[in-house]
Order: C-alpha cells, then structure tokens, then sequence
C-alpha cells in the first residue's frame, strides 16, 4: 500500500476509534437464539394491544418520534419506541449528518474493506441521532433497466457484487449497534406504476407486476438478499410493487416460503410505506410490521386497531401476533438496544418540516427549532477516500491524466459549481432533470441527505489550481457551451474539465440514458474548442457517451454519486494523489435498446386494473449477461472494466482445486440451516488462484475477477455463458507481483433446479475464466468439480 492509501487508513481508523468512543457497544450481535429467548420473555408480559403496538408504525399511546417511521415506546415495561429513518447513503431529513456516496458508488470500489467502513461509519451517525433502525442498504432495484430512478441507491446488477455489498454494509452498520433493513424485496425494478393509482373513474389500476420465474429469483433477484439475511440483517423491507401477481408485502411465497422457511429469516418483514393492502392477508403471508402506521398521511392503516380485531376473530392467530412481536424484538436484544441507547434528536423532525412547508408554517413548529446534534465526526476524510475509490478511469489518451505539468485549465459544465437551490434540492418525483445549476452527488427522494457541508469540484479545483499557481477560467451554462459561446474564454486552456451530469430519483424512471442539459452538444463544442477535453460524469449508473470516441475527448471518468467530498475526491483522482481504482458494476451500452428490456410504460387512461405487467422474460440474462448472451451486441464499457495511471499483467496459469473431492451435488441438509439458508451453501468448495503483476512504473489496484461457466448441456436453458463469482481489489507496488486466491462457496457453483427445489452442482465441465473485466479474460480452466 503506498504512503498516502497507509496515511488515510490510519486515519479513518482513528477517526472511527474517536466517534465510537467509550459508548460503543463491544459484545453485540448476540447469537440469534439468545436474542430470540429474550425476545419471546420481553413479549411475553405485553397484552395484545401492547404487542400490535410493536408491530404497527406509531400505534400506541406515547409520544411520535421525529423519524420517518417510528414504534411507540411501552413505558409499563421501560422500551423506549424504535426510530427508523432512512437511507442507504446516510440520514436523510437531517441535519448534522454526513452525505455518504451512493450505494452505486460503493459498488464501483469493489473494495470490501471500504463498503464495511461506510456502512460502520453510518451506522455510527444513525445511533448518534437516536436511530434504531437504518433504512438501508438496498439491492433492489437491481439496475434491469438502466433508466430505473433508484438504480443508484442499489449496488448494480451483478448479484455476486451486490451480494458482497450488502454484507459488508451490514456488518458494518451493525457493528456499532444499528439495525439494518435490506430492500426492496422484491422485484422493484421500475419506479413506472410502482404503486397503484386511481383510474377517471374511480376505480383502482394496481401497481406493476414483475413477473420473474423461480429459478431466476434465487439466482438473480433475491441472492443479495440471501447475503444479507447470512450476514444478520435485522429486517427486510417488502415493496410496493406486486411480484408474480401479488403485492409484495402480501406474497406467501418469497415472504414465508423463501425468506422466512428457505433462507431461515429470523428477523422481522416490514413494509415499504403504505405498501400494506390488507390486514389478514399480509399478517398471515409473513409481513411482521407495518410502516408507517398511523403516522401515514392517507390516514388509512391496516395493523392496529384492525390487528387487534382480527386475533380477536381468530383470522390471525395469537401465535401469529406473538412471532411477529417477537421478530420485530429479536434483533433489537441481538444489538444490545436494550441496553442504552441514545434518544431521537429533535431536530431531525423540525428539519424536514421546514423543507416540506417552510419556515412560516405552522406545522413547522412541532419540533422544537433547535439545532441539530452534530454526529459526522471525520467522516470527511472516508468520503473522500472512498468517492475516489469510486471513480473509473474509461480512458485516458496520451497519459493526460494525471495532470502534470498543466496550469491553464477551463472548467466547464452546470456540474461544477454549489447546487443554485442549497443544500437540500432532490425530493421525489421532481422533476427528472432535477435542477440545472450545481452540482450532483446524491440522487433524489427518501435516499437522498441533506448537506450539512459540500465540497462542490469548483471550490477543490480552485484551492488546487491557485497552488499551482495556476490559472483558471469557467463557464458553468451549458447552453453556452453547447452552442460554442466561449466569448469569455481567451486564451484557449491547455485542458477543458468538463462536468456532466444525470439525475434520477425514487418515484420516477429517468426519461432516457443522456447526460442532461445538452450535454452531448456541449461534450462536442468543448472538444471542437479543445483538443484535450477531459469528460467528468457525475451519474446513476448505466449512461449514454456517444461522444466517447472522439478524440479531442482525452479523457473520461465516470465518478457516480461520490458524497458531499465530491470535489476532493475528484481532485485526488485528476492529480493523481490517488491512482484511479473503480471498475464498472454495471455495462455502458453503445445505445438504450443495447442495454436490455425497457421499462413498461401504458398510456394512462388504461381501464383493466391488472394492465400492468413486467415479463422478466430474459431471466438472467441482464447486463453483462445479456452482452454475452447476445455477441452481435457489444458495449461501449463493459461490466468490471476500469483503467489505472499504472498497467497490469495476469499470469495465463489459473489454478483451480476442489477443496473436498468428491463433492456431493446438493447441499447436505445435516449440517443444518441458518440466517442465509442450508449451512452447507456457504462453504468453500473450490479454490482458484492467479498471478497479477504491476508492469507499470506507478503503484495502483488492480481488480483481478473471476467468472464461472456452469455446463450449458447439464443445466436447463438459460443458464448464462458466464458468471462473476469471485474478485480482489489489490494494490501492486510498480513490478510487484502477487498471487491472488479466490474462494468459492457451494452456493457459487450450483443453480437453483425448480423441480427439487434445491441448489445443485452440475454435472460435466465447469469453466473458470479470470481477468481484468468481463470482457478482458486472461487465463482460463476447466474442472469436472464433482470429479
Ligand atoms: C419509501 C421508499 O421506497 C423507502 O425506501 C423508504 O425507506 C420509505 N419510503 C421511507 O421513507
């Protein structure tokens, strides 16, 4: 690890050390049979209209927390109410608080060590402010469509990736002793008809149905959350939208059968808002709590009272209610929550009042004005580490970057300044565009936070460029740059920065995959002006560049939704105090109808309320596995792709050894299940190693990955031609070589067979391929593993 990367991780720890402080709690998790115990002991003396409380968002006779969701206190017996706020990138509808780098950009690290920092470091803001229960992280949506408007909250569309993520995030939120809610389960691919809507005349069109074959939703779709469930999630949260036919909260299926029965879900199932359709049927499909209760706008709710109601009719039985109760406590003893815990900060409350109604409201006052408890501790420097981790180098002519020996620059584009509305700006379903001035580091809706402080890349390249003693002109309207009005501009800078930027948001899909605000014209006018352009996109994921290929465009780097150290981040990356490290998570394709199925869209006025229908009829085949699938169709970037300012070489021998030979081909149900399902499935069958080298003359990371061919002739159809299944981030000293061991579980070479419901290894030949991306494979083998 070269000085600075050593510097910063010694920094970061201390930072962590200095946060958590003597209040960090050192014994939790708890095993999950202890926590169960006290669980069922703590419910035990709670009459039923006490243990509906627990299982109904606000129902209860004590105070309404400022959180987004909340479980009132029970005073008789000493529990004090659970706060729950969201969201993945940090505590949203605060103040005080950190703007964490989206999930995408996270994913784009493939580092684990800083995807358990971040989800630890927002663990610690949440408990900071008294939050019980962090409403994150996500994996799905998974990212089947590009245009989807949450795509940028998930880890992307490679299960295995996402899969890592969520654990890593988990155990990092819980580790300081904060619940993790993984979501959407299931299927929350399009923010289109997410929820029903109310027909002309009256009548009720439901929400799409994503409709998706069993084997591709434990292959697919619900393996992240396997992760999650294995690495303790406390809770999962259900979606709006329907799966297979029924609404999400209120599908026996993946709920009961899957999550709870398969995977051994000892946590609690809670709804997305208002995602509740009914009180028997989702009580009695597997939904454990409901959000947020009588604290919901519509004023309509189904636990409380009517819970009440139906245990009293037998409709669901007192059994019910108790496990429901008792899931909904388990992890709250498995986290030592009972054992101190800081109370809800008030202003978190008179924050997002202000924002919705403004200062004059009188809704404004409920909250006590005061100002906020500051929880972000340095976790600044993380951010910054991290944004930059974050960040992939697509191209970079000539070795323009890093930038040396330059002192003339043009900055270029509406991405680059402080957002023009201030610091709180995205708010769901506005407009997709989202506003033009500023620059954009976090998507919009429940995910997004509000800035208590922003490094804009305007201010960091600024304190840069004056250290150079450099010079630096702008121009940040993007219609003037994109019709070539570079009047102000003279003379012509020796590198154009240009900032693009995409926004999207929960609550809408994003209109296409273009960069906004002309930024085509402007890439093209920026480039006609200067011939070493180089292009910094800040976005949600999958875009468009049909401006990659011209060559005044030097450079690219896509830096995704870094955080509010955005700027740094940015900085230590052009400069190259920092070696560029991302790698993609997801495909750029060449254009939309390359990237895969489009999202349903219906006229309005359809009448037949069950119009709304998603067929995942490619099963798999998303993203790299439809570019593969389909080898007419070649993308612009691919899955797993990023540069270095350094190169690297991998050794064409790729070792591969079964661990236990022979292996049986399903798993041995003797070793018993746990959180995650049967035991066996997450032990390592197989080992594969390889040598990377740094053939450059500069330190760097290289992101060796492995993908595994399962036998097209022993599987059924569909069975992708391959698969990521393993990968290493690792840092090469200029000449260094280092052998790389990737493990692989049971689960990483089975498919799931819908007829025996169970996990199996195949017969025949299985293929192992490693390389630098999903499309740059360097050395492959092949093993018969069952042998
Ligand atoms: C709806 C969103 O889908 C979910 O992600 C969020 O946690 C809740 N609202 C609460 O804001």
């Amino acid at each position: 690890m070269h000085n600075l990367a050593i510097q910063k991780l010694a920094l970061f720890i201390t930072t962590l050390h200095s946060v958590l402080g003597a209040d960090a709690p050192s014994k939790f998790p708890i095993p999950w049979d202890e926590a169960v115990v006290k669980a069922k002991t703590f419910v035990a003396q709670l009459n039923t209209s006490e243990k509906v409380g627990l299982v109904t968002g606000s129902y209860g006779s004590s105070r309404t927390l400022p959180c987004v969701g909340s479980i009132a206190a029970i005073e008789r017996v000493g529990f004090n109410g659970l706060c729950l706020s969201d969201g993945p990138a940090g505590l949203g509808r605060s103040d005080g608080v950190s703007v964490f780098a989206s999930g995408i950009t996270v994913a784009a690290t493939w580092d684990r060590r800083l995807m358990y920092e971040r989800g630890r470091a927002i663990g610690e803001e949440f408990r900071a402010k008294g939050a019980h229960i962090h409403l994150g992280p996500s994996c799905g949506p998974m990212g089947r469509h590009g245009r989807g408007g949450r795509n940028w909250e998930s880890f992307g569309p490679d299960p295995y990736l996402a899969g890592i993520a969520m654990n890593e995030t988990i155990f990092g939120v819980q580790s300081v002793g904060v619940q993790a809610t993984a979501k959407h389960y299931l299927g929350n691919e399009q923010e289109t008809q997410r929820v029903a809507t109310t027909a002309p005349d009256g009548s009720v069109i439901d929400a799409i149905s994503a409709n998706i074959d069993d084997r591709t939703l434990h292959e697919l779709y619900i393996w992240p959350f396997a992760d999650a469930i294995h690495a303790g999630t406390a809770s999962v949260m259900c979606a709006y939208n329907r799966i297979n036919g029924n609404y999400s909260c209120a599908d026996s299926d993946t709920l009961t059968t899957i999550l709870k029965d398969e995977l051994a879900f000892p946590g609690y199932v809670m709804s997305d808002w208002d995602a509740t359709k009914s009180t028997v049927g989702t009580a009695n499909a597997g939904l454990d709590m409901e959000m947020p209760g009588n604290q919901t706008i519509s004023g309509t709710y189904y636990f409380g009272d009517s819970l009440i109601g139906a245990v009293e009719a037998g409709t669901v039985t007192l059994d019910r209610l108790d496990d429901m109760a008792t899931r909904v406590m388990t992890p709250y003893f498995r986290l030592g929550q009972d054992d101190g815990f800081p109370t809800p900060d008030p202003s978190s409350g008179g924050v997002f009042l202000t924002y919705i109604y403004g200062h004059e409201s009188p809704l404004a006052g409920i909250y006590p004005a005061v100002p906020a408890l500051d929880v972000r501790g340095d976790h600044a420097q993380g951010i910054r580490e991290l944004g930059a981790a974050g960040t992939v180098l697509l191209k970079n002519l000539n070795g323009i970057l890093p930038l040396r020996n330059k002192t003339s620059f043009g900055l270029f584009g509406n991405d680059l300044p402080d957002p023009a509305l201030g610091s709180a700006y995205l708010v769901y379903g506005d407009d997709a565009t989202g506003n033009e001035m500023g620059t954009l580091n976090i998507g919009g809706g429940s995910g997004t936070v509000r800035h208590t402080s922003l490094v804009s890349p305007l201010e960091a390249i600024r304190k840069k460029v004056q250290s150079l003693d450099g010079r630096m002109q702008w121009l940040f309207d993007n219609n003037e740059i994109a019709d070539g009005r570079f009047r102000s501009i003279y003379p012509v800078p020796e590198v154009c920065l240009l900032f693009l930027k995409a926004f999207a948001t929960e609550g809408i899909d994003r209109p296409d995959l273009d960069f906004q605000w002309n930024a085509t014209r402007a890439v093209e006018s920026t480039a006609r002006l200067c011939p070493d352009t180089v292009v910094i996109t800040h976005g949600p994921g999958v875009v468009l560049m049909p401006w990659a290929n011209n060559e005044n465009v030097t450079a690219i780097l896509a830096a995704h939704y870094p955080g509010e150290e955005t700027g740094n981040s940015i900085t230590d990356v052009l400069w190259g105090s920092v070696e560029p490290s991302g790698r993609l998570p997801y495909s750029i394709p060449r254009t939309a109808a390359d990237y895969g199925p489009p999202i349903v869209e219906l006229p309005s006025n359809v009448t037949d309320s069950n119009a709304w229908q998603s067929n995942f009829v490619e099963g798999q085949l998303i993203d790299y596995r439809h570019f593969d699938a389909n080898n007419d169709i070649t993308p612009l970037y691919e899955f797993g792709f990023g540069l270095s300012y350094t190169t690297f070489k991998m050794g064409h021998n790729l070792t591969v050894e079964v661990v236990k030979s022979p292996l049986d081909p399903k798993a041995d149900k003797r070793h018993g299940i746990a959180p995650g399902g049967l035991v066996d499935l997450w032990s390592i069958t197989t080992t594969a190693t390889i040598d990377v080298t740094n053939t450059g003359s500069r330190s760097g990371f290289a992101v060796p990955q492995l993908y595994v061919s399962l036998p097209q002739e022993t599987t059924p159809r569909g069975t992708p031609l391959k698969v990521l299944r393993g990968f290493e981030k690792v840092h090469l000293a200029a000449g260094e070589t280092q052998t790389i061991t990737f493990s692989l579980k049971r689960r990483d070479l089975s498919y799931w067979d819908v007829n025996e419901k169970s996990w199996i290894i195949p017969d025949g030949t299985i293929g192992f391929a490693a390389g630098f991306s999903s499309k740059d494979l360097r050395a492959k083998a092949e093993v018969a593993v069952l042998l």
